[in-house]
């Protein structure tokens, strides 16, 4: 097919910041509509998201720039191009912005006309999105159910640093989404009933977890191993335990800053505080534990925990390859997040997800913390028969359309 038109808007995401959200539409008349999603602790190796940097709109954060790059340079150099060349259509969008960090056109210009293509060759060929993209990117592996990393607590940027730790997340233990979802939602209001019960507050964060005035960052772990207990799920039976540190935001000048905890401390002294997590509360998954360059104590942590549990980068990795390659080679993780819009197409996260599978490594396809109604990510984690699909709490819209999505695919809708 023929790609007969692209336009981008500028809508607003689940923060209520402005993002990107293009529409591609191809000779037969099928249209893709796509919108990327933004992060709050977002990490410095990140490509770059386009803002318009105008006090005068949105505080700065409006996005007519990336909006304007899309309509303007990108349009006229794509419409009339034929649609099926996936790859060849995000590398001709790289090579036009031609910067190592995607700064001329911007990260956001760019996935949102990546994932748009995609979803318009869906509707065109009238195939689910996530076949497109797996007979595309992955036909050698068979797509598989993601499990379910559920955020239900929520603390660091996303919750006004109610906890130093900046996300406690649930997997539970199911191999149906259905199932999965079930389990994470029956926990979360658990938490909920067990949190009303305490008198605590049940107000949430950006994700959708809840962010109660406890005392230490530890305490989050009994609450939800108890709320979990109460309705008869275990910890490691029915579900695991995951933190996301998001320690870069806590780290300063050479040590980590818990202020929750009253206490700061050195990297070597965070290890062995981590490790504490895997014995007394079995916590099976540590995302970004350490700042995105400490990798001496990533690479010592990884030689020092269980290593059937997941040392997972996020910030740390980026979903870019040259970033994975040095923490292959340093033995500083064996897990990786995968974001779209931290390296800016659908091409390039797909390398991604191959590298990370060809070291072995689990691979968790996220959502980000300003998220909107589209749920590519969920087609994209079964597409890819990723580990994992990490996504907020078992509730709010912005959330629950990938869970759904998933359910969807699982349906065989
Ligand atoms: P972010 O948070 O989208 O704000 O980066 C999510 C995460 O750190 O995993
Ligand atoms: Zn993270």
């Amino acid at each position: 097919m023929k790609i007969t038109h692209i336009q981008a808007i500028e809508v607003l995401d689940s923060r209520g910041n402005p993002t990107v959200r293009t529409f591609v539409t191809l000779d037969d008349g099928s249209v893709g509509v796509s919108s990327v999603p933004s992060g709050a602790s977002t990490g410095s190796h990140e490509a770059t998201e386009l803002r318009d940097q105008d006090p005068k709109r949105y505080q700065g954060l409006g996005v007519l720039n990336a909006v304007n790059n899309v309509n303007k340079i990108i349009a006229p150099k794509l419409v009339n191009s034929q649609s099926d060349k996936l790859d060849e259509l995000d590398k001709l969008m790289i090579d036009l912005d031609g910067t190592p960090n995607k700064s001329k056109l911007g990260a956001n210009a760019i996935l949102s006309v990546s994932q748009a293509l995609i979803k318009a060759k869906a509707v065109s060929e009238r195939r689910p999105i996530w076949q497109i993209i797996h007979d595309f990117y992955f036909k050698d592996i068979s797509p598989a159910y993601p499990k379910l990393m559920s955020n239900v607590i929520n603390g660091g940027k996303h919750a006004d640093w109610n906890f130093d730790i900046q996300e406690f997340i649930v997997i539970p233990l199911r191999q149906l989404p259905s199932e999965s979802l079930k389990v994470a939602s029956e926990i979360y209001h658990a938490i909920q009933k067990n949190l009303k019960s305490k008198k605590l507050s049940i107000l949430v964060g950006d994700e959708g977890g809840f962010s109660p005035a406890l005392n230490s960052n530890e305490e989050a772990f009994r609450i939800i191993i108890e709320s979990a207990e109460s309705i008869g799920y275990k910890n490691r039976k029915d579900y695991q335990l995951g933190i996301d540190g998001a320690a870069s935001e806590f780290y300063k000048d050479g040590e980590y800053v818990f202020k929750k905890d009253n206490k700061i401390i050195s990297g070597e002294e965070l290890v062995d505080y981590y490790l504490s997590f895997e014995n007394k509360y079995q916590v099976y998954s540590f995302e970004d534990i350490f700042a995105e360059d400490d990798w001496i104590n990533w690479s010592l942590f990884k030689k020092r925990f269980n290593n059937n549990d997941l040392l997972v980068g996020d910030d740390l990795f980026c979903t870019n390859t040259g970033r994975m390659m040095m923490g292959h080679e340093k033995q500083a993780a064996n897990a990786t997040i995968i974001k779209p819009n931290q390296i800016g197409s659908i091409y390039e996260t797909a390398e991604a997800i191959k590298l990370a599978k060809k070291y072995g490594w689990a691979v968790a396809v996220s959502h980000r913390s300003g998220e909107t109604e589209d749920s590519f990510v969920a087609d994209l984690a079964y597409a890819s028969a990723a580990d994992f699909l990490k996504d907020g709490a078992p509730a709010r819209s912005d959330r629950v359309a990938k869970y759904n999505r998933l359910i969807e695919i699982e349906n065989k809708l």
